[in-house]
């Protein structure tokens, strides 16, 4: 495979086998019914915690495995290319919540929180996206007032991967409303438990893909969140889930790839199998251009990927570079899983076969941690940035 282009340590080659027969043994058997079903398996978050999974990240002292980015990347794929729906939990949970307490938290906040998080204890979610703020994160209008040792939060957040599961979700609300506040400027971060009164989830959305992963509405009436949970400054939350959303990307860009290889896997073992005009159809050049663009393109997207995760951990900005990553291997995902279906015929269009789940999968990686029209006005800004 052209994974060996990215030349994995020792330690990464473990890390990856040991998802891999991780997804294989206890996600595999159980996908179509899950997918058929919108079904999430909440133990799926103890196992993958045992196994390190969901403190990739997080630094040893405080519970986690503390591996480089690029090993969580790798072991990301691995899960991925398996179930895209467990992926997204562990992207979540690893890029966003987990990583913007560590970075950002207090250290009372990483003692309370971080280490249950790394455990596998306690799910991450995240909760940025309004019903009328999606693309434009910073136009979200769910009010934070401080009242004696709380802040009271008001408003609906939408699309929230794991939130009827999730035991802390980092939660930006505006904190000042003064007019010369608006936009990114006056939004801070909060961290919520839902055992705070006020707390409760709404509509769960039946979706076209990634069902077994959870997506649903939270809504905060009069939520009194202590003080002590408030993020860093009280301004600063936008900034925080900026910053955040750049690993976020590398983590759905790393969810991509899976989705593309095993689009590929699956069309490549295929087409030895079926026959057609005498021969098997990979003897055809139409069907052998088709997985070479399909092993061309997630070469690429892994290589890109990778070489931004390592600009990370040296501490580059990557803010460019993680949307490129994001933006190329969710399109390498679209289009690989498109020509799977394609290579399959009639067989691609039914439920008897993968790539009809991978197709489905496939699509929302173009669309959420920001739209591939995000991601490209996300890289012209930062062409523009270095005038
Ligand atoms: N790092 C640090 N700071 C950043 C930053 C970054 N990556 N990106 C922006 N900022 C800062 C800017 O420097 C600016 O600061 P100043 O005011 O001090 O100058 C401030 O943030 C505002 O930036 P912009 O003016 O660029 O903000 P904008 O309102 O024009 O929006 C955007 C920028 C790129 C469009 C942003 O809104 C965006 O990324 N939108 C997409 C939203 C998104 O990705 N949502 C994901 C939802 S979560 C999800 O899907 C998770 C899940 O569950 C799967």
């Amino acid at each position: 495979m052209a994974n060996d282009l990215l030349h994995l340590t020792e330690e990464q080659r473990e890390i990856q086998s040991l998802a891999r027969d991780f997804a294989r043994q206890e996600i595999a058997p159980f996908i179509a019914e899950w997918d058929e079903n919108a079904h999430f398996e909440p133990t799926l978050v103890k196992k993958m915690g045992d196994l390190g999974f969901l403190g990739m990240l997080i630094p040893e002292e405080y519970d986690g495995l503390g591996v480089d980015t690029a090993t969580y990347l790798v072991a990301l794929e691995e899960i991925a290319t398996v179930d895209a729906s467990a992926a997204v939990m562990m992207s979540v949970h690893n890029s966003l919540p987990t990583e913007m307490i560590l970075r950002f938290g207090s250290d009372e906040q990483k003692n309370r929180f971080l280490r249950p998080m790394a455990r596998g204890e306690l799910l991450g979610a995240f909760a940025l996206s309004e019903p009328e703020a999606g693309s434009d994160a910073a136009s979200l209008v769910t009010q934070a007032k401080l009242d004696g040792d709380c802040w009271v939060l008001n408003g609906t957040k939408s699309w929230v991967t794991s939130g009827n599961h999730a035991g802390v979700i980092l939660t930006m609300a505006r904190t000042d409303t003064r007019e010369n506040r608006a936009g990114a400027r006056g939004i801070g971060t909060f961290i919520v438990t839902p055992d705070l009164p006020g707390f409760s989830v709404g509509k769960k959305e039946d979706k076209l893909g990634l069902r077994s992963s959870p997506t649903v509405q939270l809504t905060f009436d009069n939520m009194r969140v202590p003080v002590a949970n408030l993020l860093g400054e009280p301004a600063m939350g936008f900034i925080y889930a900026m910053q955040s959303l750049e690993n976020g990307r590398l983590g759905i860009a790393a969810q991509s790839i899976g989705i593309a290889r095993a689009a590929l896997e699956a069309a490549t073992a295929y087409a030895g199998e079926r026959n057609q005009f005498g021969s098997p159809i990979r003897d055809f050049q139409a069907i052998q251009f088709k997985l070479a663009d399909m092993a061309t393109r997630i070469a690429a997207s892994r290589t890109l990927l990778h070489a931004a995760a390592h600009a990370k951990d040296r501490g580059e900005n990557v803010k460019q570079a993680s949307s490129m990553a994001k933006l190329f291997a969710s399109e390498t995902a679209m289009f690989a899983t498109n020509q799977a279906v394609q290579i399959f015929g009639g067989y691609g269009y039914v439920k008897d076969y993968p790539v009809e789940r991978l197709f489905r999968d496939a699509k929302v990686t173009e669309i959420y941690e920001g739209t591939s029209e995000i991601q490209r006005i996300v890289i012209a800004q930062e062409l523009y940035a270095s005038d």
